[in-house]
């Protein structure tokens, strides 16, 4: 759609249940979302799709769930606790908080990288440019300091002996920490991977831009350990894997670009993000990362245990290689609802319509009784048996027509409505959401035929 605005997305949001303000009766809580009953749904559909994709189908992946509370020394070890900061500025007039590197991208439209500058490099290019203040138009910034984006806390039982903990940034160092027990109890050889799925939490200067860049935020990370030899090759497969991953969800080839590194972390041998065309432009989407050994060497040496595989053939010693693969499951949710939304001029009319991936629509199926008085009893029953196989909803107010459209907004790729011939022939008619067209099946093949339309 060409005038899609994020304006647009977050009103439809919130009206029709998918995500919702946090907070919302206190006046909210900035950059804080509720998903709703069909946000949440689709949210989980997106990460029960990439588990199923990059953990169930691959023969040498293995799930953890780890704490997200963990031992301050893994944030010192990581690098987190010295360097995990951004480059802030104040406004003096109005106080409001800004990141200099963005001010400089925003600034030059992403011609200048500011993430290769020094913070007196920055200084000076916004004061050689008078880059004023987006927000009040003012020209009186504070000098640039470094803002931490770990969010800490305490723990402790005794007042005034309190140690310092950290709510985890990023959900790789729980996969890092597993490594040696993952191999262990799985008896896996190299080349294996962890995967991870779970939420993430950053002092972000300026979030913003609804689920795109929030606080807290759940990641689907992957790390793949193996020997170096065959590490750029499995560098190479990951990109394309996760391409592939993405455009088979349904976001189109013309939004979709890899965005190589220039500038890399002194360990890395290789960076690139997916970015997609997001309302507000094309912004990252998805990170793979060539790491190296630095994430197992770290552990190693901060935790004193041996972070090394021996290969049982040639008795080769090494500590191994990371690719990591690493997605946002909100800002992906956020990148599906943008390209699923669709303003439908029709003869008489519009619909507004989500065309999910029937694998990631909230409810798979609808029921609705045609007269509410003759049929209700037997969609109720219908009901029953469909929701033993996948989401259903139900509803039976309103005429058929406003129904539909009810079920379209919220992406349901099938209404199956109960009338007569269902009462005296045992049949339903199927509509399918995205050309509205319209099949007679008996009762006891619909669910049967909708289970085969809505994999993966
Ligand atoms: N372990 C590597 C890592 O965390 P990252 O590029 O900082 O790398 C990976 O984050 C992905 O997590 C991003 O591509 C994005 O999808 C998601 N992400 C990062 N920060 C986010 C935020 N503040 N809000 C929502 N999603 C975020």
């Amino acid at each position: 759609m060409k005038d899609l605005t994020m304006d647009k997305i977050v009103n439809l949001c919130k009206q029709y249940g998918f995500v919702f303000p946090g907070s919302e009766i206190y006046d909210g809580f900035a950059n804080t979302w509720d998903f709703g009953p069909v946000g949440v749904e689709l949210k989980n559909n997106i990460k029960k799709a990439w588990w199923k994709r990059f953990v169930q189908e691959d023969m040498n992946t293995y799930g953890v769930d780890a704490a997200i509370l963990m031992n301050p020394r893994v944030w010192e070890a990581s690098g987190h606790v010295q360097s995990f900061s951004d480059p802030k500025m104040d406004c003096k007039k109005c106080k409001q908080r800004f990141r200099a590197d963005n001010l400089i991208e925003e600034y030059s439209n992403g011609a200048v990288a500011a993430e290769a500058m020094s913070n007196e490099e920055m200084e000076k290019y916004i004061n050689d440019n008078h880059i004023v203040c987006p927000s009040c138009g003012g020209f009186d910034w504070t000098p640039i300091k470094q803002f931490k984006l770990m969010f800490e806390t305490s723990r402790g039982t005794v007042e005034g002996e309190k140690d310092a903990v950290y709510l985890r940034p990023e959900t790789c160092q729980g996969e890092y920490v597993n490594f040696l027990n993952v191999q262990r109890t799985t008896r896996s050889k190299l080349p294996f991977a962890i995967a991870q799925i779970g939420k993430s939490f950053r002092n972000e200067i300026t979030p913003g831009n609804f689920l795109f860049r929030t606080i807290e935020f759940e990641q689907m990370e992957l790390q793949k350990f193996c020997h170096e030899k065959d590490s750029m090759s499995f560098y190479n497969d990951y990109k394309k894997r996760a391409l592939d991953f993405v455009k088979d969800l349904g976001l189109s080839e013309d939004k979709l670009r890899y965005h190589d590194h220039d500038k890399l972390a002194h360990y890395a041998k290789a960076a690139c993000d997916i970015q997609y065309k997001f309302p507000i432009g094309w912004e990252e989407l998805n990170g793979i990362h060539h790491r190296g050994t630095w994430d197992l060497s770290r552990h190693g040496e901060f935790s004193g245990k041996k972070m090394e595989y021996q290969d049982p053939e040639t008795n080769e010693k090494y500590i191994p290689n990371v690719i990591e693969y690493s997605i946002g499951a909100d800002r992906l949710t956020l990148a599906i609802l943008c390209e699923a939304y669709e303003e439908e001029k029709l003869e008489n009319d519009t619909r507004e319509v989500m065309h999910f991936h029937p694998a990631l629509a909230p409810y798979k199926v609808a029921v609705l009784p045609l007269v509410k008085k003759y049929h209700k009893e037997k969609a109720e029953e219908i009901f029953k048996l469909f929701s033993k196989n996948f989401m259903t909803t139900y509803d039976e107010t309103g005429s058929i027509g406003k129904r539909y459209r009810r079920q379209d907004v919220i992406g349901t790729p099938y209404c199956v409505t109960i009338d007569d011939d269902t009462m005296n022939n045992g049949t339903v008619t199927i509509r399918n959401r995205d050309d509205m067209s319209q099949i007679t099946l008996p009762v006891n093949e619909a669910a049967e035929y909708i289970k085969q339309k809505i994999e993966f």
